[in-house]
């Protein structure tokens, strides 16, 4: 049976220090408590879960629901750690946390940052390397769902606030794991699904979906059917919700041309197509 840290087993409480995304006022911080409902497992890059947050905090939160998904960006849960056929597992000690944050407070994280791999029996550096991963993926994220705030609740989540996760005291870590509460999209995800109960608009919308992005300046990166939620507003309709902006690219400041090149080279509608041919989901315009 898959093993789960008791932090997320459904009951654990977790304390979070949380800013809205609407405000970046270090005054909108705030404390929030949340119980979780459900982790969904297994954590590959960061720690999904649903979680109930309660007592309300409706300054950053909405109130219409008490229910949201917390991303933890924690890199000691990492799936990578237990090795993979190219690199020896990597297990999480807290001494090598610590020797890295050490490290790190003498600047010396410079070092990693163009090393490709650590030594394999250098743990500290590999302490170093999924931090940095981590804090990436993080950072992607929160640009993408900033940059796509008009595509929030209509065909990716709502992004309501980040911030960290508060461990409870006293704590050793020396890692202050990153956070965002999203909204919760029920739904199976597209590779769950009977290909022939999507029906062609809904395929058709998720391409849109992705072609927006792109105008509005994003590349997911990351297009697969297991970041596609068919969330179903009414019986027997679906409509497509795209997550995980974790490998999210930004345009930043590319020229027009610099961005219509990346857009071009990468064609995400186009792997969007293709992904959908894969799965039999017919997309084609109605004739
Ligand atoms: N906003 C959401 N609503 C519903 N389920 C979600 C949401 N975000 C994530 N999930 C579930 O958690 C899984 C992992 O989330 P994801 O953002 O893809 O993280 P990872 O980086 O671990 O792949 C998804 O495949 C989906 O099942
Ligand atoms: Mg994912």
């Amino acid at each position: 049976m898959l093993y789960l840290h008791p932090n997320y087993l459904p009951g654990a409480q977790i304390s979070l220090n949380l800013r809205s995304c609407d405000c970046d006022d270090d005054k909108t911080a705030r404390n929030v408590q949340a119980t979780v409902v459900k982790a969904f497992t297994p954590f590959t890059m960061s720690q999904v879960l649903l979680v109930d947050v309660n007592p309300p905090v409706p300054d950053i939160l909405p109130t219409t629901t008490t229910t949201f998904i917390l991303k933890v960006y924690d890199p000691r849960f990492l799936q990578h750690r237990q090795g993979t056929k190219s690199s020896a597992p990597h297990p999480w000690t807290l001494a090598a946390e610590t020797t890295a944050a050490r490290r790190r407070a003498f600047g010396a994280d410079i070092l990693y940052r163009s090393t490709w791999w650590p030594d394999d029996n250098d743990d500290p550096g590999w302490e170093e390397y999924y931090y940095l991963n981590l804090q990436q993926m993080f950072r992607n994220e929160l640009a993408a769902y900033t940059r796509l705030l008009s595509l929030q609740g209509q065909s990716i989540p709502q992004c309501y606030a980040h911030g960290t996760l508060v461990f409870p005291s006293p704590s050793k870590r020396m890692v202050v794991p990153r956070v965002l509460l999203l909204s919760y999209v029920p739904g199976p995800c597209l590779r769950a699904m009977h290909p022939s109960r999507v029906e062609p608009p809904a395929a058709r919308a998720l391409v849109d979906t992705v072609r927006a992005f792109g105008m509005l300046g994003v590349i997911h990166d990351d297009l697969r059917p297991d970041n596609v939620i068919l969330f179903s507003p009414s019986a027997d309709h679906y409509r497509a919700f795209i997550l995980d902006f974790g490998n999210a690219r930004v345009r930043t400041d590319q020229s027009d041309e610099e961005w219509e090149c990346a857009l071009v080279e990468n064609d995400e509608p186009k792997l969007a197509e293709m992904m959908l041919d894969k799965l039999g989901i017919d997309y084609s315009p109605e004739s």
